[in-house]
């Protein structure tokens, strides 16, 4: 056993953690959408308008607040206009990105805002630069969000819908780096420039504009973006998004559940980089922009393995252990730190898909390790992030690894702090003292098994939080974590 000395004091809040950190990421990726989302209206499946009435009530218990939607790679080749109208006349057209399947494009613009509003989150729209045209996005946004007259608002209403919708985020070309077009920074940023130009602001909606951010630790992205994104001496960007995948090496990626000690402590090791990347990428940004006017997102995030034996290697679907859960408790921890300037994540993606939040299998559905992360940490959402210094020491020897992990936020005279132990041996001991506001009351829930361990169709709650016990007494809480854990400690 270890203890640990911390300090939270709840009176220095230096950010608030936008709820959009934490957000989630649904492409047109194997079983994400079909199967996972939408099943159509035709399943013995229950559902709404074609989408699953679990996935939605287990998308509004974490209080999901943004989704963004069709992709990925998958965004610079969809045309928005193929999945609009009666779905029999709809455009089919193949996914090359992944597994080169048929796309019937059922699942639209209209269905991926129905989902959005009963999930009750914010769409993320993420539009087509790499082979789409100018006029195509203005008109798209034209089509969801212009309430008067219009050859667009004219087409929306014929297919149904009367009012706009509200569109708050618009991501201008995924990975223009990479699948988004191989551009370099200095041509992608006029080309950013000159789409983002039409997308205009119609019937009082107030479009984010996200331009693509750096792969990993592609300062020189940062750097020419930052360089070149004032036009007329305003911002021409809301944010710019980065990407980063926890994978230690991308030709031997491993199995999710099959891992020694040394890869549990090599794939936390790299997600620990999320930390240097966002320091470093925030400390280019501050010289061009010290007021904070650019954001900087991380749209895509997550563990990426090999997909599970047997399934279509296109599809990307892996199981999610309780080291994923660890991996997301740290990541989630890293960005709150960072709420200054990260005003939103995504994990890499809601359903059947890499870090899946959810996996179905015909009617049924799990919640996996990752899930319940999101559930004991949504209290983060909207509150603000306080000091909270915390002792540490490597989780293993000779490893840049933190054995603990913790960030804490304050909301309506609650304080948040989430912890986890990274140790897979040792069992830790947290003394914290809390200065600032005195708590009263304190409950924890904590997520714990062995880091293999995985929630499966046979034993969908082997991998569940549980109320754990902590003590508070004259302002100091302490509280034990046993080795791979995860917990939520709730002051009041
Ligand atoms: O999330 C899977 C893929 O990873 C996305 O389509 C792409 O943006 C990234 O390379």
């Amino acid at each position: 056993m270890r203890r640990f000395q911390m300090l939270i004091n709840a009176d220095d809040r230096y950010a608030q953690i936008r709820r959009e950190i934490y957000g989630h990421f649904s492409e047109h990726l194997g079983r994400c959408i079909y199967q996972g989302i939408y099943v159509g209206e035709d399943s013995p499946i229950p559902n709404i308008h074609g989408i699953r009435c679990d996935v939605i009530e287990a998308f509004r218990q974490i209080n999901m607040p943004v989704l963004r939607w069709p992709g990925g790679c998958f965004a610079d080749e969809y045309h928005w206009r193929d999945g609009i109208g009666a779905k029999s006349a709809r455009k089919k057209m193949v996914n090359t990105n992944w597994g080169g399947v048929l796309e019937d494009n059922s699942f639209g613009t209209h269905e991926f805002m129905e989902l959005c509003e009963l999930i009750g989150c914010e769409p993320y729209i993420a539009a087509n630069v790499g082979s789409g045209t100018v006029q195509e996005l203005a008109e798209w946004i034209e089509y969801m969000t212009f309430d008067g007259v219009s050859p667009m608002a004219e087409l929306r209403r014929e297919n149904g819908r009367e009012k706009p919708w509200r569109v708050r985020y618009v991501g201008i070309g995924n990975e223009a780096w990479g699948c988004g077009g191989n551009m370099r920074p200095e041509y992608y940023a006029d080309v950013y420039k000159r789409y983002q130009s039409f997308c205009k602001n119609y019937s009082g909606n107030t479009l984010y504009k996200v331009a693509c951010g750096p792969s990993g630790d592609d300062w020189n992205w940062t750097e020419t973006m930052m360089q070149n994104l004032r036009s007329g001496g305003n911002w021409a960007a809301d944010a710019i998004a980065l990407h980063f995948y926890a994978v230690p090496d991308w030709n031997h990626k491993g199995l999710a559940a099959e891992f020694d000690e040394a890869d549990y402590y090599t794939l936390l090791g790299t997600v620990n980089r999320m930390d240097e990347l966002l320091t470093r990428h925030t400390e280019i940004m501050n010289r061009y922009d010290p007021e904070g006017r650019v954001a900087l997102f991380v749209d895509e995030w997550g563990t990426w393995y090999d997909v599970e034996p047997g399934t279509n290697p296109g599809f990307l679907y892996q199981q999610n252990t309780m080291r994923d859960a660890v991996m997301a408790a740290l990541s989630l921890n890293i960005f709150n730190r960072h709420a200054k300037r990260v005003k939103m994540a995504n994990l890499a993606q809601a359903v059947n898909v890499l870090q899946a939040l959810l996996l179905t299998e015909g009617e049924q559905l799990i919640k996996t390790p990752t899930y319940h992360v999101f559930d004991l940490f949504k209290e983060h959402q909207g509150g603000d992030a306080v000091y909270c210094f915390t002792q540490n020491v490597p989780a293993c020897d000779g490893r840049q690894l933190p054995m603990i992990s913790a960030s804490a936020s304050v909301k309506d005279g609650t304080l948040t702090l989430t912890a986890a132990n990274c140790s897979l041996s040792e069992e830790a001991e947290l003394h914290c003292r809390i200065c600032g506001s005195a708590y009263t009351s304190v409950s924890v829930q904590l997520l714990t098994e062995d880091a293999h361990a995985y929630n499966d169709f046979a034993h969908p709650d082997r991998v569940t939080p549980a109320a754990h016990s902590a003590a508070l007494e004259n302002g100091m809480l302490t509280l034990k974590l046993p080795p791979c854990a995860v917990a939520a400690v709730t002051l009041r």
